[in-house]
Parts: C-alpha cells; structure tokens; sequence
C-alpha cells in the first residue's frame, strides 16, 4: 500500500530555512515508520539524515515526532496512522540536519546528576551490595528510561531554558536517590537543587504523556522534591 510521508528538512550548512520534502512509499504490512525511512534514505534520497541504531526500542536514538507526538521511529507502526504521515525532529534541541538532532547538551545535564550508583561504605559482602525485593521494587519505573529525550523534547520549561536539567535527567536522578544502596545524594544536591533543578518543573505533565516507555517522569520529579526537603528540614 502507498503512503505519502512530509519529512521534515534541513542542513544549516547550505539552507536558510527548513522545509518539508513529500515521499511516496510503497509499505508493507508491519513496517514501522523507521523502515519507511530506511525505505526513503536507500532507494530515494540518500541525503535524508536520522539516528537509529537497536531498531527494537531499547538504545533510543530513534526519538522522533510523528504527525505531532513524540515517538520511536522503531516502534510506530505506520498501520496506526490515517491519512499523510508527517516526521519532524525532536523539539527543542539543536538540529544537525534533517531529523538528526544534537544531544550533547542533553547528555550534559544527564552527566550533572551524577547517573550511576554512589556509595562509600564497604559492601556487606565481598560480592555485592544487597537489596530486598521490596527495596528494588521501588525503582520498577525509573531504571527503564531508554535516554531517547521524548520526555525532555516535550518540555515547555525545556524549549523556554535548555539548562533545564529536564524530565529525563530528573528521572534518571531519582532512580540512583531511590535506591536504597546509593549514598550521593549530597553529591548530587547542587545540581537538583539548583534553579535548572527539580524546581523548576511546572507540572504539566507533558513527559508522562511523551515517554514511549510509559514512564512517569513527573512523579520521579514530585519525590526528589521531597526527599531534598526532608534533607533540608
Ligand atoms: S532504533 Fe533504538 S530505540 Fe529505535
């Protein structure tokens, strides 16, 4: 079956202003909008520039928006969209060219929060550091975060001040605060008590609807607001 695709264009190298280029796509049943691009890119242009690389939903490159929503190219099934398929970059970052976003700014902000365990104290065991069942199953919908930035693209307080540590750096800050074997919290204080931290949140719950994975980050945000409180008091 054909379907028409509106992709989004531009190289800040040659163009003065994006545009958006049109592509007839003869689909199969099953393709995901990341084959119709593969699709595009080896038999009809091969200028055309995105990210991919897992192509099963895990490494998050493939973050890109679909007719308006923040999705995974690898995973949207073209079945599910009526009518002309438009695909656009990832809102609020910088553009490479193309769909081809920059994150190193993103992966900045992640790397302030310090995203990796901390701890000081010499293990229990000369094996590993334990956790009961219950303790690890506070962190059921933090450690799933793929980094694809959907949450963080979808983030008024993002596009208004990019310093904004954002949704997925928060998520990822709550996941290492929550876990019961972390000791980093004061480590990690300057950054989320900062005025690019936890603070600066609105709660309009833009990334709850954005993550592909059905994640929450505004309740990640919501408890290191209050664990940093309770530091505080
Ligand atoms: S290509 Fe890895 S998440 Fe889509």
């Amino acid at each position: 079956m054909e379907r028409t695709f509106r992709i989004f264009r531009f190289n800040p190298e040659k163009d003065r202003q994006p545009r958006y280029d049109t592509f007839t796509v003869a689909v199969q049943d099953g393709w995901t909008i990341l084959d119709a691009l593969n699709e595009i890119k080896w038999r009809q242009d091969g200028t055309l520039s995105y990210r991919r690389s897992c192509r099963h939903g895990i490494c998050g490159s493939c973050a890109m928006m679909i007719n308006g929503k923040n999705e995974l190219a690898c995973e949207k099934q073209i079945s599910t969209l009526k009518g002309e398929i438009t695909v656009a970059p990832l809102k609020g970052f910088p553009i490479v060219r193309d769909l081809l976003i920059d994150q190193e700014h993103f992966f900045e902000n992640l790397r302030l929060v310090r995203p990796w365990l901390i701890a000081r104290t010499p293990p229990p065991t000369d094996k590993e550091r334990l956790q009961s069942p219950e303790d690890r199953k506070v962190l059921d919908g933090t450690w799933e975060c793929i980094l694809c930035g959907a949450c963080t693209s979808s983030c008024p307080a993002f596009w208004d001040n990019d310093n904004f540590l954002g949704p997925a750096a928060l998520l990822k800050a709550y996941r290492y605060v929550a876990d019961t074997r972390d000791e980093g919290l004061d480590e990690r204080l300057q950054a989320l008590d900062s005025k690019h931290g936890v603070w600066r949140c609105h709660t309009i719950f833009n990334c709850v609807e954005a993550c592909p994975k059905s994640l929450n980050p505004t309740q990640g945000i919501v408890e290191l607001r209050r664990r940093l409180m309770r530091e505080k008091l």
